[in-house]
């Protein structure tokens, strides 16, 4: 299966905890294409199965700037995605109360209008708890894809 592979960071942890699942999937033997830098082009291009995108959230709730171009071209082209299993890994901050993982949720919600399926709740890594996102993702990681492999 084809899993198409996406970040959206602003210091770099979000894309550390996409090169995570990269390994986690690529050894699960599934076909990992690393969409970087995230245009819809390039998403389209690598014709995926399956799409996992980790972000972080910055400013009050938004998305990191390298990464809103991509979520507002999304939002305008709109190419549906229906049926196409996906998994959101949101990095934020319990400290901003309110607006904790909201980038991740802002992504969540658009997947969900190009039709693509949630195969697992999105999971929220809160940087105020852990300074290791990349190990407490694993399982969630793993979880992932074994829900994939069992559709496939
Ligand atoms: C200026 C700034 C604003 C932030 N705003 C939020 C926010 O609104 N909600 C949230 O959950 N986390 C917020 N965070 C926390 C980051 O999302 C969190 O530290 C994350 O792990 C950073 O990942 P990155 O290195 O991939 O950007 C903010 C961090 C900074 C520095």
């Amino acid at each position: 299966m084809q899993v198409a592979i996406l970040s959206g960071s602003v210091f770099g942890t979000a894309d550390m905890v996409a090169d995570e699942a990269v390994s986690v999937c690529s050894s699960a033997g599934l076909n990992v294409v690393r969409v970087k830098p995230a245009t819809v082009d390039a998403l389209l291009a690598s014709q995926p199965e399956s799409l996992l995108v980790c972000t972080s959230t910055t400013g009050m709730g938004e998305l990191p700037d390298s990464f809103m171009p991509f979520y507002l071209e999304l939002q305008s082209r709109f190419p549906l995605l229906t049926k196409i299993p996906f998994g959101v890994i949101a990095l934020g901050d319990s400290a901003y109360g309110d607006t904790f993982c909201q980038g991740g949720e802002l992504m969540r919600e658009l997947l969900l209008e190009l039709q693509a399926e949630e195969v697992l709740p999105m999971l929220r890594l809160d940087a105020s708890e852990s300074v290791t996102p990349e190990v407490d993702a694993q399982p969630w990681l793993e979880q992932w894809v074994n829900t994939l492999t069992q559709r496939a």
